[in-house]
């Protein structure tokens, strides 16, 4: 394991009592329209599902109320394994504990679908990881993942007023020293929107479905005061919190 990839596992394991079914299906992520309003996913009944960054478990949860055949996870933390088994009490799962980086001999041309959400920009190696998400799917296979808008970690609220922080010219690592207010330093990387985009098809997949995400319904009426949060319904009924990409394996 990289440098990054150890103290993002051990940082994982101090906050993963923080995510206990925050970014779960049906949700895509914060303030932004559900699986229910948008239909992403075809036919889940019966089919091999693996999802990549488990978390807490809610969302395979979630595939298993669907009807799912084949519950299968890879996630980094220990921490969040343990939560995902008691979420997924009694369902037989089978969840990896490793990074989504490696090829750990999960099955090839197995799954009818892989999804991820809010995980997938925690990858150290975005080419090789979706490389490795394309070889799991059978042909027809879809990959369906969610995660922070690209532009998103550029920009702050000030007074209400939004605006660039940082060059969204300049991709690379960047680190948060305290997490979730926890002694616990993260290394994410700031990736563009079309570097998301190239690294899918250059891995082989078909791109058919690219959304930034608007409000969802269940905040129709809701007042979002102004406030200068990292998420907040005011931010996000300017700006789309969350990036979603639907793409096919042909
Ligand atoms: C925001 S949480 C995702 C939450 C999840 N969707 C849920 O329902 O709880 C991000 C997850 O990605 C995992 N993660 C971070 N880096 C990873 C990596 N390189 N490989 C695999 N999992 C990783 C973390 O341990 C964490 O569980």
């Amino acid at each position: 394991m990289n440098e990054i990839l150890i103290g993002n596992k051990k940082s994982w394991n101090t906050v993963s009592h923080h995510f206990n079914g925050v970014d779960a299906l049906p949700s895509y992520g914060p303030f932004a329209q559900t699986e229910d309003e948008l239909h992403l996913f075809n036919e889940i009944k019966d089919k091999n599902v693996l999802e990549i960054g488990y978390g807490s478990g809610h969302s395979l949860r979630y595939m298993a109320e669907q009807g799912a055949s084949e519950l299968w996870g890879v996630d980094l933390s220990e921490e969040q394994r343990s939560a995902a088994e008691s979420t997924l009490n009694g369902l037989n799962a089978n969840l990896f504990c490793a990074p989504m980086e490696d090829d750990i001999g999960l099955p090839k041309g197995h799954f009818d679908i892989v999804y991820s959400i809010y995980a997938i920009g925690w990858t150290t190696d975005l080419p090789g990881t979706f490389q490795l998400i394309h070889s799991y799917l059978k042909k027809g296979g879809c990959f369906i993942f969610s995660w922070d808008h690209p532009l998103y970690p550029h920009l702050l609220m000030e007074n209400g007023r939004i605006y660039l922080d940082s060059s969204y010219q300049e991709e690379g690592p960047y680190t948060i020293e305290r997490f979730k207010g926890e002694n616990a330093p993260m290394v994410l990387h700031k990736r563009k929107l079309s570097t998301y985009i190239n690294e899918l098809i250059k891995a082989g997949f078909t791109i058919e479905q690219v959304i930034e995400s608007d409000v969802g319904e269940r905040f129709e009426g809701v007042d979002g005061e102004v406030s200068d949060r990292y998420y907040s319904l005011y931010k996000a009924r300017q700006f789309p919190t969350t990036m979603i990409i639907k793409a096919v394996k042909m």
